[in-house]
């Protein structure tokens, strides 16, 4: 199969109010993708870059466990892949040990202390889009540095100096950049410079293969190993961002950074067919809205109705419509609201959500509210997947949210800062830029979390580990993952099969479906249009990126890395 590839840059349209919206692509052209991905017999790592990849092995190859990849790889993403990677952003990782235990781990970043539920909203109370998502008020306070030393102290093994000696290496030495990199730098120039003025490392000047070295990022990361995590909480390189960030509009003080904890959390768990998913819970919406919609298509027979069929649009379509009105009223930070997660997973109320789904038409998104629960309970990104010669695994996603996060680098630091707080619901109804409404569950309170997609799962099989995955996206990271899991497990595909696959995706509003560019026939769109089905056809981006390892049936590990980018996957 012939597969055309879409270089994609997410641009937002931070100063078009009407226009929330996901992901722009750039068409070029890139080889044939291929047809099984790399096979190893011990351990690998999946990422976004072939060099972080490869630092994350060589942790593991030193004797290192997952968990010390996961931060060796973490860090070396901030070097190569500053869309996404970072120390000015955060992540959620989801873990199952060697000996089984499953948990899962939130660095997601929080509100300022300073920051209240209004504050995009203008005198008028009109909202203020671009607020949240270019510069100084837009940034979170940061978790990824946090993160990384608090795994490490739970589950990790080596030196966090010899953890971090690559990675800095990597800073020092440079790294040579990819076509779509050398492409962003060109696409994103203008935004950067009017943020920052011509005080950024990344301008438009990079070209493919040059070599970039960020010999500030080196000196912080050198810090960082030194002093341990309160360099950036609490000493030099808190105190240097901190001041820029002040300089730059933020409300973000060293209190905040001082009081930034990030969390251990009951991962989300649930069962489909005979595999048991184990996902990220709040404040990520992903896991939760990702076992809705297994739970809801669980009773139909996918694989009769065929891949990417007819049918197996409308039945994932209606079950997503349906789990994202949910997402909208009942998911946010679980530490400020209580998110009834079992009533949301409970399968008579999910039977109950497709009663009136029929094949014959659309369900109209104004006809779908958030479901009425009784309340039984107290209530650019980026993605790796690791697994160690143990059998430890690790699918953890990381983001600054949009591509470069606010937009605004910290120089003397060398990295970006994130846009988190646009995934705040600004204002109830009022769209974020991934088109995502919500209301007082994900309003905006000092110190809490807002809610995210980030969605990084790992699916056991008869009680062995079957499967890591996860993937960017936004709102269809969710939708993405499911049918990756979905590729191999309904359909015979093997891992770089499912993750290959074009794909498809809706999300309750905008009500309309999405469909990556090739694979999906004129004469079946048309057929679903004809049964009330709205289809997005202005534009037609790539969706998700998947990085995921499949344990086959003969023990060896197969990769799934995601020709829509630069991934890579090494093993040995
Ligand atoms: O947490 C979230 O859901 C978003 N901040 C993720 C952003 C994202 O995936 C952007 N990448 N394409």
């Amino acid at each position: 199969m012939k597969y055309s590839i879409y270089l994609f840059v997410l641009i937002l349209f931070w100063s078009c109010k009407e226009a929330p919206t996901i992901e722009q692509e750039q068409h070029s052209e890139i080889p044939e993708a291929p047809k099984i991905g790399l096979i190893a017999d011990h351990a690998m790592v999946v990422s976004a870059r072939e060099e972080a990849s490869k630092i994350g092995v060589e942790i593991l190859k030193k004797g290192g466990n997952a968990f010390d990849a996961m931060i060796a790889t973490e860090m070396a993403l901030a070097v190569v892949y500053p869309y996404a990677g970072n120390l000015g952003g955060g992540g959620f990782m989801v873990y199952r040990t060697q000996y089984g235990e499953i948990g899962s781990f939130d660095y997601r970043e929080k509100a300022p202390l300073k920051a209240h539920r209004d504050m995009y909203l203008d005198e008028d109370g009109d909202y203020q889009s671009d607020r949240s998502k270019v510069g100084g008020l837009a940034v979170g306070v940061p978790g990824t540095v946090a993160g990384i030393f608090e795994v490490h102290q739970k589950l990790g093994s080596l030196p966090m100096e010899v953890i971090l000696q690559p990675v800095i290496e990597l800073a020092r030495n440079g790294y040579v950049v990819t076509v779509s990199q050398a492409e962003r730098f060109q696409q994103y120039d203008s935004i950067f410079t009017k943020v920052n003025g011509t005080q950024i490392l990344y301008r438009n000047t990079i070209k493919k293969g040059d070599t970039v070295r960020n010999l500030q990022l080196a000196n912080t990361l050198e810090k960082i190993a030194l002093q341990g995590r309160y360099a950036f909480y609490e000493g030099d390189v808190g105190e240097a961002l901190v001041s820029f960030l002040k300089k730059n509009g933020s409300i973000i003080t060293m209190d905040d950074l001082a009081a930034y904890e990030a969390e251990w959390r009951e991962p989300v768990v649930f069962e489909y067919d005979d595999l048991r998913i184990i996902s990220m819970g709040p404040p990520s919406s992903g896991g939760v809205v990702l076992g809705q919609i297994m739970k809801m298509i669980e009773p139909y027979p996918l694989s009769k109705h065929g891949h990417n069929s007819a049918k197996y649009i409308q039945l994932l379509t209606e079950a997503e419509r349906r789990a994202y009105a949910d997402r909208s009223k009942f998911l946010g930070d679980s530490d400020f609201v209580s998110v009834p997660i079992d009533s949301l997973l409970s399968e008579r109320y999910l039977s109950k959500r497709m009663e009136d789904f029929s094949f014959d038409a659309a369900t109209p998104s104004e006809e779908i509210q958030p479901g009425s629960l009784q309340w039984i309970e107290s209530t650019e990104t980026t993605h790796y997947s690791i697994i160690d010669s143990l059998g430890n695994a690790v699918a953890a996603t990381t983001t600054l949210n949009a591509a470069y996060g606010s937009k605004l680098y910290v120089s003397e630091l060398g990295f970006f800062l994130n846009n988190e707080m646009d995934d705040f619901s600004a204002k109830p109804g009022e769209p974020n830029m991934f088109g995502l409404i919500g209301g007082e569950a994900n309003a905006i309170a000092p110190q809490k979390r807002m809610l995210s997609s980030m969605t990084p799962t790992l699916v056991e099989k008869r009680d062995s580990l079957w499967m890591t995955l996860g993937t960017p996206g936004g709102s269809t990271i969710i939708t993405s993952v499911l049918q990756t899991i979905l590729n191999v497990h309904e359909f015979n595909m093997n891992m770089q099969q499912g993750v290959n696959v074009p794909r498809f995706h809706h999300q309750w509003l905008p009500d309309e479906i999405i469909f990556e560019p090739e694979g999906f026939p004129q004469t079946l769109i048309d057929s679903l249009q004809k049964k009330g089905y709205i289809i997005q056809a202005k534009q037609t981006p790539i969706i998700g990126k998947v990085d995921a390892i499949l344990v086959r049936d003969d023990g060896t590990l197969e990769g799934g890395a995601d020709p829509r980018g630069d991934d890579a996957a090494i093993g040995y």
